[in-house]
């Protein structure tokens, strides 16, 4: 089983960015354990802040994964270019988010990831990448 997480903007900054919001991991650690977690499981793990960037990754991640874990962070509220990637690839798309982005501001609400998604995981914190694995691994 081989799985792709794409993160988008400003997910570098995890561990120092609001860490009210988004605890006080860095991503780099956490994927560590992400993949001590699951041993049997490649992992690979791509980000940026570039859409175009995630699109690409995207594309190429397609037949190649068996799935992609896809936090595409702001752009998830905003690219229609995000949306259309997801709906043009085979490969299951589990959209995370970190936080519960229907308990905070209203233009968090819209997402243009999610009616292409197999599904949508927000508000468990980074747990939320671990059960979008889970979720792949449990397909049957
Ligand atoms: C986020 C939620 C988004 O609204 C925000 O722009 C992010 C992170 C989350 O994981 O909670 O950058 O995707």
């Amino acid at each position: 089983m081989k799985i792709m997480i794409i993160n988008g903007p400003n997910l570098n900054l995890l561990g120092t960015r609001e860490p009210d919001t988004y605890g006080s991991k860095s991503f780099e650690t956490y994927f560590s354990e992400l993949q001590f977690k699951f041993k049997k499981t490649e992992l690979s793990y791509f980000q940026s802040n570039i859409e175009g960037e995630l699109i690409d990754k995207i594309h190429q991640a397609d037949k190649e994964f068996d799935g992609i874990v896809l936090n595409a962070a702001a752009y998830t509220h905003t690219s229609v270019g995000l949306g259309d990637a997801v709906k043009g690839i085979k490969t299951p798309v589990v959209e995370v988010h970190i936080s519960n982005t229907h308990s905070r501001e209203k233009f968090r609400h819209k997402s243009y990831i999610a009616p292409n998604a197999k599904g949508v995981i927000l508000g468990f914190g980074l747990l939320g990448y671990d059960l979008a694995i889970e979720s792949f691994l449990n397909k049957e």
